[in-house]
C-alpha cells in the first residue's frame, strides 16, 4: 500500500490529552504523521507569551510519541503551503479552533478539522497551576 502522509501544526506546549487525541486521530487518517511544531517566536506572535517548554524540548517530546513519525519547526504561519508541499502530505488535519482557516490549501491536500477535546487546554492548565499556587 502506498504511503499517505498527514500533517498537522501546533504549539503542543505542556502536552495534554487533547493534544494526544488530536495526534491519534490525525495519524489514523494515513500511514505517516508529520507535525509542524510552532517555534517559540511564532508562539509569542500568535498567543502573546513564550511557551513553558522551549521549542527543542517540545520537538523532542512530540518526536517520542508513537503517533508521530516526523517533526519540524514551524517558523512562520505564512509558510503553511510550503510546509505542506515539502512534506508531501495528502491531508492537513487541525483542531476546529482553526475551522475554515486552512481551506485555501484544499487545492494541494484534503483539509480536515477535528472537534477539540472539551474542557482542556494548555492555557487552562497554566491558569489552574498559577491559581493553585496562590
Ligand atoms: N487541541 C484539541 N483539543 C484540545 C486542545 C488542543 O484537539 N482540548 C488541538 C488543537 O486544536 C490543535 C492542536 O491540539 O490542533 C495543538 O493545539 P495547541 O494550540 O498547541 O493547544 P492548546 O491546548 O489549544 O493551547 P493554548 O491553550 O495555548 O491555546
Amino acid at each position: 500500500m502506498s504511503e499517505r502522509t498527514v500533517i498537522t501544526f501546533g504549539t503542543f506546549d505542556v502536552l495534554h490529552v487533547g493534544h494526544v487525541r488530536l495526534l491519534a486521530r490525525a495519524r489514523a487518517l494515513g500511514s505517516r504523521l508529520v507535525v509542524g511544531v510552532s517555534s517559540d517566536q511564532l508562539n509569542l506572535q500568535k498567543k502573546g507569551r513564550l511557551p513553558v517548554f522551549p521549542q527543542e524540548e517540545r520537538l523532542e517530546i512530540l518526536a517520542s510519541l508513537g503517533a508521530v513519525d516526523e517533526v519540524f519547526l514551524e517558523e512562520s504561519l505564512e509558510l503553511k503551503r510550503a510546509y505542506v508541499l515539502n512534506s508531501g502530505a495528502a491531508v492537513l488535519a487541525m483542531g476546529d479552533d482553526w475551522l475554515g482557516k486552512f481551506d485555501e490549501l484544499s487545492d494541494v491536500c484534503d483539509v480536515v478539522y477535528f472537534e477539540r477535546t472539551p474542557s482542556i487546554s494548555t492555557t487552562a492548565i497554566i491558569e489552574q497551576i498559577l491559581g493553585d499556587a496562590d
